[in-house]
């Protein structure tokens, strides 16, 4: 079973002992505890105080504490201070633009969910598309029943519309894993209910109560209930319509931001709000769904557990609709480090080691890059620059890093003063790996380590920089349907450039296509267009030199956009919309890492395609060899 939450090894106490006064959260954060009314003129602020939590304080000691996860019953949890992390990059995250991600993407980022230990894992809205269904389908059967050996199997979740069709068809993908769960949701805010939707609130309810009550008679025992844009919605109607769904069989009522509006003070107050007013309420999981439209998304998720919200929603690297959402990462951590002393004794069952791994690999998949400067995962998050921090660092770790490297599956680089380079081993190069956070297996370890052979070849020192690039061109990239061969380009100021490009498909067959074009980039990208012959729109394109000198590793990342064939339906919209397909290459040919990067995507899109590679335009040669210019 996954290690439960132990206390930060810089965490809270630690903090908390340099300055015993200091105030843990922004006055802000607590303000509305004290004082409700003055912030929330509301009948039921009175009550919604009492519902502030009461939790009993833990101990303030530097121990670590470690908790077994309690045993899952979908509308219950026996400890009170167990918070259950639900994980909708698969779902939310991948409706940020350009996130598409394939089956094959999807199921190996819900491994490294299980490793992490998520509690529920959002796998996707199977309504949306074939696709949609098949990728949730194939997580149920797989990773909904990959039991470990202290029985922990996440709930694996599929979304759906208030409708029969969505809702039988979330049933049909899920119901393969050990613990399904529907999560169905319809809009109570005012703006939803008359322009989008154009129902009356009684119509609402009534939708939201009988598909409940339909997702249940499906033989569904775990059914999550969102009201979309209740951040916006009026509360009396909120308390509504939470009880109809409550007496209908809702297990978990989820709470969402949906755009993102609220201030950590107000939505902790609606949780509380809820947790007082609702009847009912006590037989359900409360649950937070916080969009980051302000920047806000942590700290509302926070505030919301903090009033009694006992499950988060969250992404990898805060991936989702437009800003994103709260980030899993930086509420887990917060809640690791700060749980015990500032949030009344809350935890996760989150192995926090898997964090950097889980990160990296959402972005490339994604092709979502973080910031240098996120928290966490960020690439400065343990930098420590100037000279001050410098020396602080060098006398007390503690002086200026609340959260150790270590703890999200980081080592301290190189504390051995090891430089590698073209005599350096498989050994010392798994070890730098693991360093920087990478789980590999032995097989991609061996294909990273022949590109790290040759890198070195001709570089003195190979860097970190260049290493995570190597790994991002090797293995974060989507079932290879088309590779390069060989590539040559002739360009420069006497007249139009020219490329040829050898391509072999998925059944080892080779294929040459030549090309003109207005560059070198260009000319190559339409040779390789004359062999794949899909159409493809080039949305995006960029070039980054990871790393210093000429002779630097160049990573490119493409973004295309198929002509109008992968139209699924946006869940929250009803509308159909483009998906668009990232790829990365990396290498010192910014030519060769730039088709690289195209024929990613490509293999991306086709894969989403399900289509054979090629097979037709292969048929008709007898030396294996196909020629197109
Ligand atoms: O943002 C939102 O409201 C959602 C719901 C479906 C939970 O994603």
């Amino acid at each position: 079973m996954a290690a439960v939450s132990p206390a930060s090894r810089f965490s809270a106490s630690q903090f908390s002992a340099a300055n015993p006064k200091a105030k843990p959260f922004p006055s802000s954060f607590i303000q509305f505890r004290l004082s409700p009314s003055r912030h929330f003129p509301s009948s039921s602020s009175a009550a919604a105080a009492a519902a502030v939590p009461s939790l009993p304080r833990k101990s303030f000691s530097t121990s670590i504490s470690c908790s077994v996860r309690p045993e899952y019953i979908p509308n219950r949890i026996s400890d009170p201070h167990y918070v259950r992390v639900f994980d909708t990059t698969l779902r939310d995250g991948e409706q940020s633009p350009g996130a598409t991600m394939t089956s094959k993407e999807k199921l190996d980022i819900a491994r490294q969910l299980i490793k992490l230990g998520v509690d529920v894992i959002e796998a996707g809205f199977p309504a949306a598309s074939k696709d949609d269904f098949e990728a949730v389908k194939a997580i149920a059967e797989e990773i909904g029943n990959a039991v470990d050996e202290d029985g922990y199997v996440p709930v694996i979740c599929g979304l759906s519309r208030c409708n029969e069709k969505d809702i039988r068809t979330a049933w049909d993908a899920v119901k393969y894993a050990k613990r399904p769960r529907i999560h169905t949701f319809i809009a109570t805010s005012p703006i939803h209910m008359k322009y989008k939707l154009r129902k009356s609130k009684e119509e609402v309810v009534e939708i939201a109560r009988s598909m409940v009550s339909f997702a249940r008679s499906l033989g569904c025992e775990d059914v999550e209930f969102s009201p979309e844009d209740a951040g916006r919605s009026d509360r009396e109607f909120l308390y509504q319509i939470l009880e109809e769904v409550i007496k209908a069989g809702a297990t978990t009522l989820n709470i969402p931001d949906t755009v993102g509006i609220n201030l950590p003070s107000e939505f902790g107050q609606l949780i509380a709000d809820i947790k007082a007013n609702t009847p009912g309420i006590e037989n359900v999981i409360i649950s937070t769904h916080c969009q980051n439209d302000l920047g806000l998304s942590t700290a509302n998720t926070l505030a919301g557990a903090y009033s009694g919200a006992r499950q988060v929603e969250v992404t990898i690297n805060g991936i989702g609709e437009r800003a994103g959402n709260a980030s899993l990462e930086e509420v887990v951590m917060a809640i690791k480090c700060r749980g015990e002393h500032v949030l009344g004794g809350l935890y996760t069952g989150i192995n926090t080691k898997h964090i950097t791994m889980a990160s990296k690999m959402v972005e490339d998949y994604s092709g979502l890059q973080v910031q240098p400067h996120k928290a966490i995962v960020g690439a400065n998050a343990f930098a420590h620059e100037s000279g001050i921090h410098q020396d602080g660092m060098l006398k007390h770790k503690g002086t200026y890093e609340i959260i150790s490297p270590e703890d999200i599956g980081l080592e301290r680089a190189n504390e051995a003063g090891i430089v590698l380079g073209k005599l350096s081993g498989r050994h010392a190069l798994r070890d730098r790996l693991k360093e920087l956070g990478y789980e590999l297996d032995d097989q991609q370890l061996g294909n990273i380590f022949w590109r790290f052979k040759a890198v070195a070849e001709q570089k003195k020192r190979v860097t970190d920089a260049d290493l995570i690039a190597l790994v991002s061109d090797e293995v974060f990239q989507p079932e290879t349907v088309w590779k390069l061969h060989d590539l040559q380009v002739t360009c420069g100021t006497l007249g139009l450039s020219t490329a040829t490009v050898k391509l072999t498909d998925a059944d080892g067959e080779e294929h040459i296509g030549c090309a003109v074009g207005t560059g070198p980039v260009d000319s190559a990208y339409k040779a390789v267009d004359l062999i794949v012959k899909e159409e493809a729109t080039l949305m995006e394109y960029s070039m980054n030199a990871v790393t210093e000198g000429i002779d630097a590793i160049a990573t490119t990342r493409v973004l295309i956009r198929g002509e109008n064939k992968h139209t699924p339906t946006h869940a929250l919209t009803d509308e159909p919309f483009e998906r668009t397909f990232s790829g990365s290459g990396a290498g010192m040919d910014i030519v060769v890492c730039s088709v690289k990067a195209y024929i990613s995507a490509l293999n991306k899109m086709l894969a989403f395609k399900r289509r054979a590679p090629a097979k037709a335009a292969a048929a008709s040669s007898p030396d294996r060899t196909h020629v197109s210019a």
